[in-house]
């Protein structure tokens, strides 16, 4: 695969991340250039990553083989609608933007398909997460039909560039994903809190309360993905009978929990659902 050609149309905090990861896998700076509406984004991102960058989005993607849309979804339409006579059909768009559908972008960039002329946007929507930032992240990757396989190979190159990459086949199951992987790092972050907080009135000390539960929910993700058995056999394996485990991991039970856990995934489901909808008008 010869190196795609990338442009960035917003060169924010996850432009960043992704352009950061690109250049850690040794794409060369040549390859990549970012537009900004902002003059200090645009001189921040060329000082960090020696890339050209533009005020221009239309100038930006001159060329490139892969349009990254990495502006907030509430930006989205009015960026892509300005955008729409400048795309050509073979270049891949990869949206990264929360809740915006694949009907709702090829509407804004191909405003004038018709059965007689369809159109061919290709396109990748991806559901990062915030860990991307530390290049720890994971996504959920779903292509359209207009997207070849060569051109899922640079989706995927761009995504992995940040942590994992997993394709879905349904571009529903982006919420589900979003409930999971895109809102789950606040998940972990509240049970840190409250782990913190019944270990302080327990009676130790704050920062040592905060640095035993930040050690033991990394130390806890690194066995569960370095292991070959699944979580509720871990689990099994350090829950003694009687012992101090299972005197927690009943309370958990009894209050509840798993079901808990789903409620709050299905709320995250069904808003992302619901905003989908708001912000693909
Ligand atoms: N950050 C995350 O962890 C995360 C996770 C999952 C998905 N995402 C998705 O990633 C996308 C970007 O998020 P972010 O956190 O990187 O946002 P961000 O830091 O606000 O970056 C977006 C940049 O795009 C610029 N911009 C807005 N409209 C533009 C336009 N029409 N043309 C050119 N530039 C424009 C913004 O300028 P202004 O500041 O002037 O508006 C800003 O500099 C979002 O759609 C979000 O849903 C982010």
């Amino acid at each position: 695969m010869t190196t795609p050609r990338i442009a960035f149309i917003g060169a924010g905090n996850m432009a960043a991340s992704l352009i950061g990861g690109l250049r850690a896998q040794g794409v060369a700076a040549s390859a990549i250039r970012a537009s900004d509406r902002g003059a200090e984004q645009r001189a921040k991102i060329a000082a960090e990553y020696a890339i050209d960058t533009f005020a221009s989005n239309a100038e930006a993607i001159q060329g490139a083989d892969v349009i990254v849309l990495a502006v907030k979804p509430q930006a989205m339409k009015d960026m892509c609608l300005d955008l729409a006579a400048h795309v050509h059909a073979g270049q891949l768009i990869v949206s990264i933007a929360a809740g915006i559908s694949c009907a709702s972008l090829e509407r804004w960039l191909a405003p004038q398909s018709s059965a007689a002329r369809p159109n061919v946007c290709a396109i990748v929507r991806c559901m990062p997460n915030t860990p991307a930032l530390l290049r720890q992240g994971v996504s959920g990757l779903y292509a359209n039909a207009h997207v070849s396989s060569e051109q899922r190979q640079q989706a995927e190159q761009l995504l992995s560039a940040v942590g994992l990459a997993l394709w879905l086949d349904q571009e529903q199951l982006l919420d589900a994903v979003t409930a999971v992987s895109g809102s789950g790092p606040a998940y972990f972050f509240l049970m840190i809190e409250a782990m913190t907080a019944a270990g302080e009135k327990l009676g130790l000390p704050r920062a040592t309360a905060a640095q035993l539960t930040l050690h033991t929910a990394l130390g806890a993700a690194r066995m569960a993905v370095a292991s070959d058995v699944d979580a509720s056999e871990l689990r099994r394996r350090v829950t003694s009978p009687a012992g101090t485990t299972e005197a927690a991991i009943n309370t958990f039970q009894a209050g509840g929990f798993a079901a808990l856990v789903e409620q709050a995934l299905n709320a995250a489901a069904h808003r992302s659902a619901e905003l989908a909808e708001q912000l693909g008008q």
